[in-house]
């Protein structure tokens, strides 16, 4: 089917897809090219994640990003999708001050950003928060098990649900968000038992990275999937697509070369004055 046949994605239809045993594709994207190019291969949904801070801005972590820079870039994805379901993640503090506080927060993201829902990290703690949010209209996705936004405390890049403690205090988590009125829930880094179960006991979608085949849903980095000079050490739960870096750094090296060797630009690429006005200013015949 050509995307743009397709029905808009919703978050009842992505609910639906649960029920109806469908599994839910979701990859990130930050700019209008990588947007339109997800939602032409089919995309469910596109996350305009806060790892935009990794493998878009360069910073070492999602912790520097602020609400104007996912604004920015939503914004440009928005604009590139006709049917793709688009969420957009707070970035780091932005929902943790008053109600009021955050409240504007999520609205700019809608009014400006032109989003169709938001991502936050945290479980029972944010729940009255995600309560809130969902009354005021706006989806909300929860995210629980690693929660970059939070990797100091965290210690590390670490796999999450590995002990009973976890494990009880992620599902409690899980339901606590679907409770409030998420209409899915992403368990990043959370062992693939439990992140099955906790799929099993939820009615909502989950959407896993790096938790395995148990979940509704996968989401991955776009930069991850395609190697588009993705940060260099290699992920275990990332599996490479297609290799774009390469062909990308070969073809500028080229025109490095060409530009040196002044190969380019060729005839082809240039454009010319009419054969008079070059006579008359160039060919003598100007009087002074
Ligand atoms: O920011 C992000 O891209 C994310 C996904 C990895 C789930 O939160």
């Amino acid at each position: 089917m050509h995307m743009q046949d397709r029905k808009k994605i919703t978050t009842s239809k992505i609910r639906k897809m649960k029920q109806d045993g469908e599994p839910i594709s979701v990859v990130t994207a930050y700019d209008y090219p990588s947007a339109k190019l997800a939602e032409e291969a089919g995309v469910d949904m596109i996350l305009v994640g806060d790892s935009l801070g990794n493998v878009v801005l360069g910073y070492e972590s999602t912790l520097p990003v602020t609400l104007d820079d996912m604004i920015y870039h939503t914004r440009a994805v928005t604009r590139a999708v006709q049917t793709t379901f688009v969420v957009t993640d707070m970035p780091f503090m932005t929902y943790h001050g008053s109600l009021d506080e955050t409240l504007k927060q999520v609205a700019r993201i809608m009014r400006e950003g032109l989003s169709m829902a938001v991502k936050m990290e945290g479980g029972a703690e944010i729940a009255e928060t995600v309560k809130a949010i969902v009354q005021a209209g706006v989806p909300v996705m929860g995210h629980i098990g690693l929660t970059p936004q939070s990797i100091y405390q965290l210690g590390g890049y670490k796999i999450q649900g590995k002990d009973q403690v976890q494990a009880e205090r992620l599902l409690k988590d899980a339901k606590a968000l679907q409770e409030a009125g998420a209409f899915a829930v992403v368990l990043e880094l959370v062992t693939e038992e439990l992140a099955a179960q906790i799929s099993k006991e939820l009615e909502i979608p989950t959407i896993g990275i790096g938790s395995g085949a148990g979940c509704d849903g996968q989401v991955l980095v776009f930069h991850d999937i395609l190697q588009y000079a993705s940060p260099l050490h290699p992920k275990k739960f990332v599996k490479t697509y297609a290799n774009i870096g390469e062909p990308i750094r070969e073809g500028i090296a080229q025109y490095v070369k060409e530009v040196k060797s002044r190969q380019f630009p060729a005839q082809e690429h240039v454009f010319h004055m009419d054969k008079e006005v070059i006579e008359y200013l160039y060919g003598g015949k100007k009087e002074s």
